[in-house]
């Protein structure tokens, strides 16, 4: 996610905008930039790469503005660069603009600002925001008015930071979607991102609202609705030390990330689905049509938490589609001799989108003459560079070694894909897609029921943080969630545990079974619910301890499981996306009774950009 910081009082801005950024880094970024008022028109200065760059780029300069914006890019629209870097400015510099967030509708906007003469230099969204504004401004003379009807041009998501030549000392901030605070001073005042940037300045803030605006000067700060009135906000005092404000108060960032899926979820999502018409927008992944209609196979390779989205994506494309998909980590890939076409499709899954493992397999299918395809979360990566297409995932970036939103998100773009693909070859109805869609957008609301009981699955974790071995097991699209459960608690509790297929039981694992070793059961709706029923009974019968992942309000689980972790009923579809959120915190919650370093568990990175 970006970073915003703006100031305007009585000190020399610059020092406080760079100072802020630095605060903001650990959000993970790959340019910067600030605006500073001037005498006569704005000081502005951007780069890629880091703060400290940016630093030096303006460390010789007397630069003595009292207002100014700041800005930490995470790309999504446009490789990192400085003509893509914040601030962005209309036709002529007199507007300045800083955004996190995603703006859906920008390449109509920008059409119809282009046949109106306006020139764009960046490939970004954010840049339409000035020209929009300056657009308005022809007709309405007031910055705060121009910037609102501005924004009701806008679909999407932003937070804003704006200034205008006109109005010197003042800053526009406006918010949907995505946080922006205002801090208050004695004589100056501040917007952020959030807290870290301006905790050594202020511990008041207000916390806009979405679709609220703000006009912000030295000695004043004024709220207005989505009509334009205006709102008394409440301050708040706060408490944190700055490394808590840098997780938002939570104790580690994996914590924060976990609670993050809802909102990360809903930006992968937005723009992508049109449930009335049935329509997925994937056009830009750069698939065309008579090539999808020709694809005769799918690989799918990536590693960790990756191959388990992969292995995910692999059922839904076989049931849902009808094409056979094979699945492999890229170690084992790169090293056997598959079988590929030149009519396969090849797809790769990474957060990072670094991998060593990874980028050799993608470049073995490559070698071979396949389109490739990338599922990642950092634009401008090795992973999202070297394919034909990428499938973005909004996740933010992911600072815990351990990955959680980064997996949702993955599994997102892989229902995505397989409605995009299901949809032109004919092989899901309209009727089906529509049904899928609505299940899809209920998701981020799941989860948010599932993570407000954290402190029930904490207390569940307490009971367990002792145990040297687990067991966890599911069955067909939930098999991949075993394995991945399984993965999230070794990586950062340190204790031995193995996700099986639940069929396999009988053929080994049962042999493992007793009072001390807990078996944790993925047992939600769907055609293999019976057949878990009975493994996790013959368990049970062995004096094993069954803790079982199943839905709300399940009569029968609750006979044989000592704990039960529920979760909302959705279709079986889309039920990884909801059983991997109580294993997440099991684990976490786990490791926290163990103090392990949670965030960077020994012996791991958090990219492996070696073999
Ligand atoms: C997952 O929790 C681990 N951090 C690890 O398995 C990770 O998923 C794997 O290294 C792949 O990383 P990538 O998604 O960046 O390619």
């Amino acid at each position: 996610m970006c970073g915003i910081v703006g100031y305007t009082g009585n000190k020399a801005a610059l020092p406080i905008l760079i100072g802020g950024l630095k605060k903001l880094e650990y959000r993970g970024y790959d340019s910067a930039g600030i605006a500073i008022g001037g005498p006569s028109a704005f000081i502005l200065r951007r780069c890629k790469g880091k703060v400290s760059a940016l630093d030096k780029l303006v460390s010789s300069e007397k630069i003595n503005g009292k207002t100014g914006l700041g800005h930490t890019r995470w790309a999504t629209h446009g490789q990192p660069s400085e003509e893509n870097a914040h601030p962005h400015t209309d036709c002529r510099g007199r507007i300045v603009v800083v955004h996190n967030g995603i703006i859906e509708n920008y390449i109509a906007l920008r059409k119809k600002l282009k046949a109106k003469k306006h020139k764009f230099r960046s490939e970004t969204d954010t840049e339409i925001i000035p020209h929009l504004i300056e657009e308005k401004l022809k007709k309405e003379k007031n910055l705060l008015k121009a910037v609102r009807k501005a924004i009701a041009d806008i679909r999407g998501s932003y937070a804003l930071g704006i200034m205008s030549s006109d109005e010197p000392g003042t800053i526009i901030a406006a918010r949907k979607d995505t946080p922006l605070i205002i801090g208050l001073g004695k004589n100056e005042n501040f917007i952020a991102s959030d807290i870290p940037a301006i905790l050594k300045h202020t511990r008041d803030i207000i916390l806009l609202d979405d679709m609220e605006t703000a006009v912000i000067k030295p000695d004043s700060v004024a709220v207005f609705d989505s009509a334009g009135r205006t709102v008394k906000k409440k301050i708040s005092r706060i408490r944190w030390n700055p490394s808590m404000a840098e997780r938002e108060g939570y104790r580690h960032f994996m914590l924060k990330e976990i609670f993050e899926q809802p909102r990360a979820i809903q930006d992968t999502l937005r723009g992508k689905l049109n449930p009335a018409k049935g329509y997925i927008h994937l056009e830009d992944i750069g698939l065309t049509v008579p090539y999808v209609k020709k694809i005769r196979k799918i690989f799918i390779v990536a590693c960790g938490t990756a191959y388990h989205a992969g292995m995910v994506g692999k059922f839904l494309i076989e049931k849902m589609l009808g094409i056979p998909c094979e699945t492999d980590i890229a170690s084992e890939f790169r090293y056997r001799s598959p079988v590929m076409n030149k009519s396969d499709l090849f797809i790769i899954i990474s957060q990072s989108g670094e991998t060593a493992d990874t980028l050799a397999a993608l470049r073995m299918a490559k070698k071979r003459g396949l389109k490739t395809l990338s599922i990642c979360n950092v634009i401008g990566s090795s992973a999202a560079r070297e394919t034909n297409g990428m499938i973005f995932t909004h996740a933010g970036p992911e600072i815990g070694v351990a990955s959680t939103k980064a997996f949702t998100t993955q599994l997102i773009a892989l229902y995505l894909l397989t409605l995009y693909l299901g949809r032109i070859r004919g092989a899901i109805p309209r009727q089906e897609a529509v049904r899928i869609m609505t299940a899809i957008l209920n998701i981020p609301q799941q989860i948010r029921l599932i993570l407000r009981k954290s402190k029930a699955i904490a207390k569940t974790a307490r009971k367990y943080s002792k145990k040297r071995d687990f067991l966890y097991i599911g069955r067909n699209l939930n098999y991949p969630i075993a394995l991945e459960g399984a993965l999230k608690l070794k990586e950062i509790s340190y204790i031995h545990a193995e996700g099986y297929a639940a069929g396999e039981m009988k053929h080994g694992p049962i042999a493992l079974i007793d009072k001390d070793m807990p078996i944790v059961a993925i047992a939600t709706a769907g055609g293999v619910y019976e057949k878990l029923l009975s493994n996790v009974q013959e368990a049970r019968a062995r004096n094993g301890i069954i803790i079982a992942v199943a839905n709300t309000g399940d009569k029968n689980i609750s006979k044989s499981a000592s704990d039960v972790l529920c979760v909302p009923v959705t279709l079986e579809e889309l039920s990884p996306l909801l059983n991997v959120i109580p294993l997440q915190l099991l684990s976490y919650y786990i490791a926290l009774y163990r103090r392990c370093d949670i965030d960077q568990p020994r012996n791991l990175a958090k990219s492996v950009v070696v073999e």
